[in-house]
């Protein structure tokens, strides 16, 4: 797999929050944007608190913004079929957004409006201590990794990033559900080539792992 290092160091700080069941309760009370006034309730996160690989979206949609659960809607729904097609289990990653306040419409979260989250994301960041981190879309993997090229060009490979965490792009999967060509070299199908390049990279990070 090919791998590239970014120079920018936009990774987490260490917050003062033991757990993750203490950062979801004073995150859900958070005021620091204009996202919380339209919220239903914040979208912190799901999963295991000790995953070797997290996903990052965007923000919460409609079906997430009345649940309070992240990837649960449509794009959820895509993003589960991906994951089984390699057989990760949903419930052994960590899964998350850039902002946890579902966006008007659906847009994309303004930098203003992710500047605001930061601190929630990189506490999680801090306390999963993922190996990885798969960053779904544009957005995610522009702000990650502090560049401005496209998710066509940065999906696929691996970037190193601060504390030796790799993050790869990928495809957001609510992308795939507006382009359903499965043909060669589709976002489709080079997705399902990107999911296999993560399987296989969590096996072979799991591989190097002290044996307990
Ligand atoms: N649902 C999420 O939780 N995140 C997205 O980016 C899209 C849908």
């Amino acid at each position: 797999m090919e791998e590239r290092q970014t120079t920018q160091a936009h990774g987490p700080s260490c917050r003062p929050y033991l757990t993750l069941e203490a950062l979801a309760e004073r995150a859900a009370t958070c005021k620091r944007c204009i996202l919380s006034n339209n919220r239903t309730q914040v979208v912190f996160g799901e999963g295991a608190s000790d995953a070797d690989v997290m996903f990052i979206g965007e923000g919460p949609g409609e079906v997430e913004d009345q649940t309070g659960r992240p990837f649960v809607g449509p794009a959820g729904k895509k993003l589960d079929e991906i994951l089984e097609s390699v057989k990760i289990a949903r419930a052994s990653v960590y899964i998350t957004n850039m902002v946890k306040c579902q966006p008007p419409g659906n847009r994309a979260p303004t930098k203003v409006e992710m500047e605001a989250c930061w601190d929630w994301l990189a506490a999680q960041i801090a306390l999963v201590r993922p190996k990885m981190i798969v960053a779904l879309g544009n957005t995610p993997a522009q702000r990650l990794l502090g560049v401005t090229e496209g998710i066509t060009q940065l999906r696929g490979r691996l970037h190193r990033w601060t504390g030796g965490i790799e993050i790869f792009p990928m495809f957001h999967p609510s992308y795939l559900l507006r382009h359903q060509s499965k043909e060669k070299g589709s976002p489709k199908y080079l997705t399902w080539l990107d999911i296999q390049a993560v399987a296989e990279r969590i096996s072979y990070l799991r591989s190097r792992m002290p044996q307990s």
